[in-house]
């Protein structure tokens, strides 16, 4: 631990009990936790895929919005770490029947459990719930806010392709994030890791969705993907989340597609080894083509392999936290 931490690792103790954003964390907090699961990252490789870190503890995935990767990610995450998992949705649950989100999590709670993973549609949601009970709460992504583990697997899968796990010091490289930030907690727990990390940040899209305030976190902004290809180590796709549009920010699909999608004739301008990032879920042929989405530069399906250990590793520090 300590080539990653110099010379303050020995008095180094993860001080969070919840973990709701990146902003929030240090960048020694951010390496630390990389480092935990650099650790974990063997048990998903083994015939017997579980350590008896969390046994005994109880992990709740409460989730009011669909997700595929990270519901699913943070259940084996909790199972390999031998906690009990309970799955809790909206759909189907007293929501429907009035239940507000704090009620809801503190009859949860009651039931005895030691983490709650929170995923809602509303920015600020997981922060409210950690906020009102006395367990961990971990964000699995809040409306427009953040989606804090997103954002670590994704440096921790830069680190891994570039061979930087050594000490994560991201110094000297510069990632372009692409499409719909104005609505992204991707983007924005990618921008604070990356920054805390040593990396700098272009973003770029169309002007109805890239808002200037990014400006004020240190990032370059762009519209011209073109011109932005050539100078990145690594392009991370984001998905245009049409859910969220409450008007019409580009002209046409096929306009966007042109201007903004990653396409093997755009592939043709970047580096040979760049690395290609997509959080999922990805539509393709609008933000990526798919002979890129599958293409030997493609880290997508790394990111989702990555996701477990950065889950166990958050799942561990922050219910050894409290
Ligand atoms: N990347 C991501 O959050 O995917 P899901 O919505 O499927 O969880």
């Amino acid at each position: 631990m300590s080539k990653q931490l110099g010379n303050q690792a020995d008095d180094y103790r993860w001080p969070h009990r919840h973990l709701l954003s990146l902003e929030e964390l240090s960048s020694q907090d951010i390496r630390f936790l990389l480092t935990t699961a650099l650790g974990f990252e063997s048990v998903s490789t083994r015939s017997v895929k579980k350590v008896p870190a969390l046994r005994g503890r109880v992990v709740v995935n409460l989730f009011f919005e669909d997700s595929t990767r990270t519901r699913a990610s943070f259940h084996l995450a909790a199972s390999r770490l031998s906690a009990d998992v309970l799955e809790f949705s909206a759909k189907g649950s007293s929501v429907a029947k009035g239940e507000t989100l704090i009620d809801t999590a503190r009859n949860i709670e009651a039931m005895g459990v030691d983490a709650i993973v929170v995923r809602h549609q509303q920015s600020g949601a997981a922060r409210m719930v950690s906020q009102a009970v006395g367990c961990s709460v971990l964000n699995a992504g809040d409306g427009q806010h953040e989606h804090p583990t997103q954002g670590l697997l994704d440096v921790f899968t830069i680190a891994k392709r570039l061979n930087r796990t050594d000490t994560f010091d991201f110094t000297g490289l510069k990632v372009a994030i692409v499409g719909d930030i104005a609505h992204s907690r991707v983007a924005r727990s990618n921008v604070h890791a990356l920054q805390k990390l040593g990396a700098r940040v272009v973003l770029v899209g169309p002007p109805t969705l890239l808002p200037g305030g990014f400006r004020d976190m240190g990032c370059e902004l762009s519209h011209d993907l073109d011109a932005v290809l050539p100078g990145v180590d690594a392009v991370n796709m984001l998905r245009v989340q049409f859910e969220r549009l409450t008007s019409q920010a580009f002209p046409s699909v096929r306009e966007y597609s042109s201007l903004f999608g990653l396409t093997a004739a755009r592939m043709q301008r970047a580096r040979k080894d760049i690395l290609v990032m997509h959080p999922g879920p990805m539509n393709r042929g609008l933000e990526i083509e798919s002979a890129v989405a599958d293409s030997p530069n493609s880290t997508i399906l790394e990111q989702v392999t990555n996701g477990l250990a950065i889950r166990m590793a958050g799942l561990f520090l922050t219910v050894g936290a409290s």
